[in-house]
């Protein structure tokens, strides 16, 4: 036995409507030595998606929920401290679905949602591979590449523009040659950051804004793709909006997760009809096999200064709850993460 304390914070009870930091509590249990072929992980980063309050819930999904007392499921990144197995080496920087936990050892077998210890690459700042280069470029990129499939001169709305997932998928259409790309989000601060730092061609503030007005606006010949992140009215408003046999990619609907009665569905849905439209949603994990294709692509992008990437990083393992709140209240910019560890260990 080590004399390694592990900090973790476990799911206490089922939130009801909005998560609370109530919801999680913090336990401390002792580190077991590690067998052979296992690996000794200390976490660096924690990433935080809005998709972990649907885990939540004692629902079926596309991955079963998190049970009570189980450690929180999140993609991290840490640094292997001990290994007793030969592809990984004390020091390697690793990404992975090790959880809100300090401590993570690993046997080599496929985890939470079928992913494994990935090595982070030679170079490549650890965070990266949590946001632009991890689960939330390759979301971007596979949601408006396969799905959006953005044409020369398209005109592109992206909802939850200035969170991690939008602010990549709107620079995406740009670089596949949109001929406007317009995101919507929350306050002037975040839509001047879109068009001031991410050339996006204009910002649309749904806090204060008429979406449905701006998008005439905006888009007085139709949208061509809308990369819908948020649902609700925000969808509704732009169905009303769509060009003919435009593309409406469902990657999130936030503004519900934490409703406890469900919305009633798109009310302006027949436009996909009058219009000729088609709306498609995805999860990302379908389209692992293909990680080192869009990885490949994110990084040339990012090396050559084409995408630009934010990482919003808290600090200290006591604030994870807290951390987690911040995407519903919509404080982050960009990725949330959650510094937990200072390296060398
Ligand atoms: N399909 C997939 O495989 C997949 C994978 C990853 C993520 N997703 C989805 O993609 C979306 C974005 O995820 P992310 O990780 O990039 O998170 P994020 O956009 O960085 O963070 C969430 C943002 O949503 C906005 N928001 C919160 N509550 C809202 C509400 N009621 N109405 C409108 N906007 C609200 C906030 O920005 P504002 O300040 O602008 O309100 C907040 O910053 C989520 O819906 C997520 O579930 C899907």
């Amino acid at each position: 036995m080590t004399n390694r304390i592990n900090g973790q914070w476990r799911l206490k009870s089922r939130p009801i409507g909005l998560v609370t930091e109530n919801d999680f509590e913090y336990v401390e249990t002792n580190l077991p030595d590690i067998s052979e072929g296992e690996v000794l992980v200390r976490n660096i980063y924690l990433a935080f998606e809005p998709a972990m309050r649907g885990w939540l819930n004692d629902v079926k999904s596309y991955v079963p929920p998190v049970k009570i007392g189980e450690v929180m499921r999140a993609s991290t990144v840490g640094q292997v401290i001990e290994s007793n197995n030969p592809e990984f080496q004390p020091g390697q920087y690793v990404t992975g679905m090790m959880g809100w936990q300090e401590y993570f050892i690993d046997n080599g077998a496929p985890g939470a949602m079928g992913r494994s210890l990935n090595k982070v690459p030679e170079g490549v700042a650890p965070e990266l591979m949590l946001s632009a280069l991890g689960g939330t470029g390759l979301t971007a990129y596979f949601g408006m590449l396969d799905i959006g499939q953005p044409q020369k001169g398209d005109v592109v709305v992206v909802s939850g523009a200035a969170g991690a997932t939008g602010s990549v998928a709107g620079q995406i259409a740009k670089i596949k040659g949109a001929a406007k790309v317009v995101g919507i989000a929350g306050g002037s601060e975040k839509c001047n950051w879109l068009t001031e730092e991410l050339d996006f061609d204009a910002a649309i503030d749904y806090k204060a804004e008429n979406v449905f007005d701006r998008l005439t606006e905006e888009c007085p010949d139709g949208i061509n793709i809308f990369f819908d992140n948020v649902g609700g009215q925000i969808l509704d408003d732009a169905l009303l909006n769509m060009a003919m046999n435009g593309r409406i990619v469902l990657c999130g609907g936030i503004s519900s997760y934490n409703a406890t009665e469900l919305p009633p569905g798109p009310k302006n849905y027949m436009q996909l009809v009058i219009r000729r439209c088609t709306m498609q949603g995805f999860i990302l994990i379908d389209y692992f096999h293909r990680a080192t294709e869009a990885v490949a692509e994110l990084a040339d992008w990012v090396a050559n200064g084409e995408l630009k990437h934010a990482e919003d990083i808290q600090q200290g393992i006591e604030n994870t709850p807290k951390t987690f709140l911040r995407l519903f209240e919509g404080k982050n910019k960009g990725k949330q993460l959650l510094r937990i560890a200072e390296p060398p260990f």
